[in-house]
């Protein structure tokens, strides 16, 4: 699969980042559909009291609507995550709006929560929810329009527009492309939104007590968090009842490496130049959180070596998206492999 992606990859990158993701998007739909193949690969972890039949995962922002999780399941994760997803449908900032640093391996993006808005990411999941054999995250967060003030209306609405087909949820404080939302990541905030998120999934669960196990919560969290308040917040989101932090999303620094000259967009940097930055974050994580949450790595994570790097760190759980550009789908094979 390597080579095959390796031959297709100089004809992918003649198209702009934004089309080619899309092209990929449908294709793993079209795969989605095709009858189903062997199980997902790996020895397994169970976590939550979810079962994860592998430690690698999608991170959120590749299938924002979850129109091709069928397909992604197939390529061989271990979970999937879909989002981040906005109570309301909202178009995103204007494109072009996701762009590619060749040579530096990464991505920049600012494409500011385009969403089909959360019913509608609910409705598609369930149409594809018995054939998906791993654990699906739904990865929420606010529309651009609504007052940060009241953003925990957003959270909520998402929260129960989701909570049926949501194995686990992400709460997405750190995503640099919607003005404000990283300010949700201060220490008091996150406690008040995170209890009141652990408030409605209660109401949810009694009204669906068929559904085992409750969901897990989990607070993503940005890698420009300074030292003092990552582990600020990481203590009060677990104090309120998160049950795992997902480090890192993008970064809005400028790592003095980049070679690009994309490097000069407007955005959040993902990809290998992360990867040091994502790595610490987890180590501080890990270190604030003691060892009951579950902390989830992410960012740069390319090769099994990097993966190894994130659990040795204190990662229960790894996601990747941006080498997936670089790399193909066969990446994921060899990170099942090779953890
Ligand atoms: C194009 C793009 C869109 C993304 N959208 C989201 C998103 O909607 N929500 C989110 O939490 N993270 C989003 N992310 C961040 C990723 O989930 C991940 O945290 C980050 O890219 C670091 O991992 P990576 O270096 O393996 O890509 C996005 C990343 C990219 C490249």
């Amino acid at each position: 699969m390597r080579g095959m992606y390796a031959a297709l990859r100089p004809l992918l990158f003649t198209l702009p980042p934004e089309f080619a993701h899309k092209l990929a998007l449908a294709a793993l739909r079209g795969f989605g559909a095709m009858p189903a193949s062997a199980p997902p690969p790996g020895s397994g972890i169970e976590l939550l009291g979810l079962r994860f039949p592998n430690r690698i995962g999608l991170a959120a922002g590749l299938d924002k609507d979850a129109t091709a999780a069928a397909g992604l399941a197939k390529l061989g994760f271990g979970f999937l995550e879909v989002g981040t997803v906005t109570p309301r449908p909202q178009p995103g900032n204007p494109k072009p709006r996701l762009f590619r640093l060749n040579e530096d391996h990464a991505l920049i993006n600012r494409m500011g929560f385009n969403s089909a808005g959360a019913s509608a990411l609910a409705a598609n999941l369930r149409r594809v929810r018995d054939c998906i054999d791993v654990p699906v995250g739904v990865n929420i967060g606010k529309n651009r329009d609504t007052p940060v003030e009241v953003a925990a209306d957003d959270y909520r609405a998402c929260l129960a527009a989701t909570y049926d087909v949501a194995d686990y949820v992400a709460v997405n404080l750190s995503s640099p492309n919607t003005p404000g939302l990283r300010d949700l990541q201060a220490a008091d905030v996150a406690r008040a939104l995170v209890g009141e998120l652990v408030v409605e999934r209660q109401r949810l669960a009694d009204a669906h007590a068929e559904k085992t196990p409750v969901p897990p919560l989990f607070v993503k969290i940005a890698p420009d968090l300074a030292p003092d308040d990552l582990e600020a917040t990481v203590a009060e989101a677990s104090r309120a009842g998160a049950d795992g932090i997902m480090a890192t999303n993008t970064t809005v620094s400028r790592p003095t490496s980049l070679r690009s000259k994309r490097a000069v967009e407007e955005g959040g940097l993902s990809g290998r130049p992360l990867f040091a930055l994502a790595l610490e974050a987890v180590r501080r994580t890990r270190d604030a959180a003691g060892t009951g949450p579950v902390v989830v790595g992410v960012g740069g994570v390319a090769s099994p070596d990097d993966a190894a790097a994130m659990f040795d760190a204190g990662a229960d759980l790894v996601q990747v998206y941006s080498a997936l550009v670089f790399e193909g789908p066969g990446l994921v094979a060899r990170l099942v492999g090779g953890s």
